[in-house]
Order: C-alpha cells, then structure tokens, then sequence
C-alpha cells in the first residue's frame, strides 16, 4: 500500500465520523476585523486577546532583533543557539512572576512534553484534572508515569485520588491547566492548591491562557487567584496573550538546570530565534504597562456573555476570555460556523477529540481591542443563529415523532 492510499482510507474514517478538519487561510496580522477565507470578517477566534502581536512596540523589537541578530538563533541552546537574549527574556520573565527562575522553550506543547518527564517516570505518579490540555496528557504519557485523573476541578476528588497515588508511589505531581483552553473556566485553585500541599504532591500550573490576561498584573491565574507560591511549576506561553512565539517554564533554579540537562524538547531543538524573543520582552513590558488590555479583554467577555444570556444562550462554565457556546452535534455546529462566516463573523467550531463527543461547540474568544458595538453585532448574529437552530431541531424532532 502506497503512503498515499493509507492516508486516504485513514481520512475515509475521519470523515466518516464527522471530524474532517480543513484549515482556514487568513490574511494581515491578527486583528479584530481581518480577512479569512477571501471574506472581510470580525474575528473572535484568535489567541492574540491584548491584541499586542501588531503593537508597534513589538513588531520595532522583532524588527530591530531581526537587524541587529538576524532571523535565527542559529542551533540548540546547549550547541550555539544561546544568546544572551535568551537569558535576558528568562530573567525578565522570572522577575515578572516572581519566580527564581525561567527557562524558554519554542512552545508550550514542548514545555509540557519536557517538563513531566524531568520530573516524574516510571515509578512515579501524574495526578491530573480530567479536561487538562491535550500537551500535558502528552508530557504524562512521555514520561511513563502511572496517571490517576481526577473530575474536573473537584478538591475531593483530588483528595480521595491523591491518598491512593501517594500511598502507591514514589512522587507524585499534581498537572492543571489555569485556564480550561475549551471551557474558559478557571481551576479553583483556591481549593485544589492547598490539597496538592496537604498530600505533599508538587504541582504544575499551565496557564497558557491566564498569562498576561488575568490578575493585577497580568500575572494570570493564580495570581488572580492568590495561590501564587502555591505553585511549583508555571508553564506559560508566549505565543498567546504576549503576540509572539514559544513558551516558558518558570520555578526554581534547580528546576531550570535539571530540564537544561534533561529536557529533551529543549535539548533536540533549535533555540528561539531572536525576533520572536525581543517580541516577547517588549509584549511582557506592555503588559506591566497597560492593565487597560486586559480589563478590556474581561469586560468585552463579560458583555459577551450576557448579551447571549439575555437570549438564554448558555456559555457555562466560562468566567474568563474564553466563552464556549455548546450545540452538542458536530454537523450543526460547523453549519453554525459557516454561517456566521457569511454573516462577516468568525468563530471556530470545535468538535472531538478537542472536546468529548457530543459536546461540539462554538469557542468564542473577544479581544481586548474589539468595541462594544462589534461586541453586540457578533452577539446578535449569534443569537439569531441559534434561534433559527432552535426553530430547526424543533422542526427536526416534530417530524421524527
Ligand atoms: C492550555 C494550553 N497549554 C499549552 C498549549 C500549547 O501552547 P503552544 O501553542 O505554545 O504550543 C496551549 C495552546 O494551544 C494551551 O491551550
């Protein structure tokens, strides 16, 4: 059989389960208005929520960075790839989380890949919130630990999970995302944080969605939170609310030499190339300076969302800039989508394996910088969207019976 024809009859069954994905061609740098698909849209399916990844403070540094360094690092970090700015982003993001140390890496799904394997094998435990992101699940599975998952958000679960593993093996770490990438709820990390400590279980925060967008000074999650040293492992990204590219881990200094020395996504890979670094520190210096984006991202969010209550459209759990709209079948939520794209509104529709069967959903995400007005014109094309979806499935079942 040709590589060809396995791919074919691989994607014969994807489509056949309903999940065939197509990627969508943007145009310009992300914006709240841009073009997808050849059609001028609103856009409220992007990552870029303070809207700094066209900032011209930024887009000066990567251009300087650039010039002054050119467009790679040049090798691994341990093999030629170290540059100075390197460590000067690591330190900036250390002093910016307060943590002794940070250490980069091209992408949060690397970080993640690394970071569970430095920490835990064989012997050991992962302990992990049921709807974690699917790179931890990766990280849990690379470093062959035994993995107990408990529901989703719920200290008694962890509790009564964490006695078992605990009493079982060796070390056992506690993975949870700040920020749930598909439900934009938040950990109540209030609750689980002091559980993980009673159990002496380290724990791992990934928030890749909470950095720089939540907290008084963008310090995410658990900053908003108040369990900051409550954490001994912050994975963040930079590629999201920080409009560049890559990711961090930050903690300990110990931490940050045993994942220089053992991390293999760090250690096979080419180092951050220097534009996308200087983009990084300038967008960590905007986001110390103007609170106003991120307070702009929870308002446009929470106008978001209760408009569409109003019209008894439910976005639960969400509390933050990451508001789902669940329709449940697959087929209607893409229609959905397609939809609202010829309306002039974009919003992704999200379907297994990024989300349990039945649960499809449009994942809405505001930016800082959208108005209130694009804000209600979104809402209402929504609203009217999901009314005549209504009309449909009632239509549907009447004639079923
Ligand atoms: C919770 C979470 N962790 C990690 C990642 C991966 O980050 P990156 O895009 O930098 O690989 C994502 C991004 O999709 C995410 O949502």
């Amino acid at each position: 059989m040709s590589v060809e024809d396995v791919a074919r009859e691989k994607l014969g069954a994807i489509r056949a389960r309903g999940t065939y994905r197509r990627m969508r061609v943007l145009d310009g740098a992300q914006a709240p208005r841009m073009r997808v698909d050849g059609r001028d849209v609103l856009l409220f399916a992007g990552s870029n929520s303070l809207d700094l990844a066209r900032h011209p403070e930024v887009v000066e540094a990567a251009a300087r960075a650039a010039r002054d360094y050119g467009c790679a690092a040049g090798g691994s970090r341990l093999i030629s790839g170290n540059l100075a700015l390197h460590e000067r982003l690591e330190e900036e993001l250390a002093a910016f989380f307060g943590t002794p140390a940070a250490l980069a890496f091209s992408t949060g799904y690397m970080a993640n890949a690394g970071v569970i394997p430095a920490l835990v094998g064989p012997e050991d435990a992962v302990v992990s919130d049921a709807l974690v992101h699917a790179s931890l699940i990766d990280g849990c599975r690379l470093a062959r630990a035994a993995v107990h998952v408990f529901e989703h958000g719920d200290a008694d679960s962890l509790d009564a999970v964490l006695r078992a593993a605990t009493a079982a093996h060796r070390r056992v770490l506690v993975v949870l995302d700040g920020v749930y990438s598909m439900d934009g709820d938040l950990a109540p990390l209030r609750e689980l944080v002091p559980v993980a400590r009673r159990h002496d279980a380290m724990v791992l925060l990934d928030d890749a969605h909470g950095i720089g967008a939540l907290g008084a000074r963008g310090r995410g999650s658990a900053e908003l939170l108040g369990v900051a040293d409550g954490i001994d492992v912050l994975v963040g990204t930079l590629g999201k609310a920080l409009g560049s590219f890559g990711a961090f881990v930050a903690g300990g200094v110990a931490l940050r030499e045993l994942l220089v020395n053992t991390a293999r996504p760090f250690i096979f890979s080419c180092a951050l190339a220097p534009p996308q670094v200087e983009a990084a520190r300038a967008a960590l210096r905007l986001v110390a300076r103007e609170p106003w984006r991120r307070e702009s991202l929870q308002a446009n969010a929470t106008r978001l969302r209760k408009r569409l209550a109003q019209a008894g459209i439910s976005t639960a759990p969400s509390t933050t800039h990451i508001v789902p709209v669940r329709i449940g079948d697959n087929a209607m939520t893409m229609a959905t989508c397609e939809r609202l794209l010829e309306r002039g509104f974009y919003a992704q529709g999200i379907r297994w394996p990024s989300v349990p069967e039945g649960t499809a959903r449009l994942r809405v995400t505001p930016m800082a910088t959208h108005t209130d007005s694009e804000i209600d014109a979104f809402a209402d094309a929504l609203c009217d969207e999901m009314a005549s979806q209504t009309v449909l499935a009632e239509g549907l079942s009447t004639r079923a019976r």
